[in-house]
């Protein structure tokens, strides 16, 4: 599928993947924390990084949620922070009202978890400026979410 980000990709970049393995609900936590350090580390400014932490935590519990596996890449350049999620699962047949705050197809055991308020998506697309979401029935899902980052965003 095509990528927002394809001329990003043959820039300099830190890139960060992370296996996401079916029904691990620890992994979302895991990656955002692991990126949320690098993002402090290379002193971009609370709020971008806050942002981008947000997009990946909703987007891998997405994948461990509602599809099988997957795979988190994040990619760093200078410019933007570009989270990319690609999962195998039962897709998404109507993505709009996917996008819908408050519509939710999670099962009542996820709901007693605490997940499945339908706010996930809607939550990515205000942290982010870029949201692509593409989705094949029965295949699988691409989402494709881009935070760009301005002088004033890097402490340095
Ligand atoms: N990766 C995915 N694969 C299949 N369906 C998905 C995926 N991501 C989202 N969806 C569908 O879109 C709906 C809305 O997603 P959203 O993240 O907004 O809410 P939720 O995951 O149901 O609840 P919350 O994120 O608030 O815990 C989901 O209920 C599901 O039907
Ligand atoms: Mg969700």
């Amino acid at each position: 599928m095509n990528h927002l980000n394809e001329e990003a990709e043959s820039k300099p970049q830190l890139k960060l993947e992370f296996e996401i393995k079916e029904r691990d609900f620890s992994v979302a936590g895991e990656a955002a924390s692991k990126v949320k350090k690098t993002l402090q580390q290379l002193g971009l400014m609370p709020e971008a990084v806050r942002n981008i932490a947000i997009i990946i935590y909703e987007a891998v519990m997405n994948v461990v949620i509602h599809a099988t596996h997957g795979q988190l890449k994040v990619i760093i350049i200078p410019e933007q922070v570009t989270v990319l999620t690609e999962d195998e699962g039962i897709g998404i047949s109507n993505v709009e009202l996917a996008m819908k705050e408050g519509y939710s197809t999670a099962p009542l055991e996820i709901r007693e978890m605490g997940f499945g308020a339908g706010m996930g998506l809607p939550n990515i697309k205000q942290c982010s400026h870029k949201l692509n979401v593409k989705s094949q029935v029965g295949v699988g899902t691409v989402l494709e979410a881009i935070v760009y980052l301005s002088s004033k965003d890097r402490k340095s």
